[in-house]
């Protein structure tokens, strides 16, 4: 059986922020802090092994329900680490592109949001998702409407284009980390034939480590996309002896 190589595309539930915090004593905002860093620890492990794009979940339309304190908490370090990291991702190559729904964020952040993409727009080493104010459902919606507005027929071509990744090949790879086993309306239409890993690490404390044992594992999986074990094994052997 023929083993993959390394992801194109990775996308990444960053889940376990506040049991990170929770297990030292510390404020939720605390373990998103340190989820920064490990965000930023990731995307640049995934430059070196040669990964072309990372999408991350960074916000969902959800979230906007948990205790007021920590969406404001989340919403400032959101605007905070924008104006930190964006010239160390540029100079890395990183293009930055923000991907949900822009209506009701605030200035600040849609300034930052604006700039980052702006300044990293013709960058190509990695090319960095951020899911924020982002739900699949919300995507699938979007896009319909999309086409809808524009009487364009709704079919999968059609679709995928007017998606808010449509500029970016479907993940290979989905993760999800914080022994969490759920999609958590993430990547619904994009995942339909990604691979899935959980990790039970929490994501601040998800490192280089973890990440290859997620590309390992995916590694040796076999991705049919509907055919059979047979089928891809007989078109290996006919491209070996090609
Ligand atoms: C889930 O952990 C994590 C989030 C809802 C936020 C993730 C955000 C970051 C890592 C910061 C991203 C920032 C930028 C600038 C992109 P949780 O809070 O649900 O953790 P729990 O399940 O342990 O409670």
């Amino acid at each position: 059986m023929a083993k993959n190589s390394v992801p194109e595309h990775v996308a990444i539930v960053m889940d376990g922020n506040g049991r990170w915090a929770s297990k030292r004593f510390l404020p939720r905002i605390a373990g998103h802090k340190q989820g920064v860093e490990s965000l930023k620890r990731c995307a640049k492990a995934c430059e070196v092994r040669g990964i072309r794009v990372l999408t991350v979940f960074a916000f969902s339309s959800e979230n906007w329900q948990r205790p007021a304190d920590e969406v404001s908490g989340l919403m400032d370090l959101f605007a905070m680490a924008l104006g930190r990291e964006v010239a160390q991702l540029h100079a890395d190559g990183v293009q930055l592109r923000f991907i949900g729904e822009r209506q009701g964020l605030s200035p600040r952040v849609l300034t930052g949001i604006e700039q980052a993409e702006t300044t990293t727009a013709q960058n190509q080493r990695l090319v960095l998702n951020v899911c924020f104010n982002y739900g699949g459902r919300w995507d699938i919606v979007q896009a319909a409407a999309q086409l809808q507005a524009k009487n364009i027929p709704a079919n999968e071509d059609n679709l995928s284009q007017a998606m808010a990744l449509a500029h970016v090949p479907d993940p290979d790879l989905v993760v999800r980390t914080g022994a969490e086993q759920r999609i958590s309306n993430f990547l619904l239409w994009q995942s339909a034939y990604s691979e899935f890993y959980f990790s039970d690490k929490l994501w601040p404390d998800f490192d280089e480590t973890s990440l290859d044992l997620a590309l390992s594992t995916y590694a040796q999986r076999q991705r049919r996309f509907g055919k059979t074990s047979h089928q891809l094994d007989a078109a290996d052997s006919a491209h070996q002896v090609a």
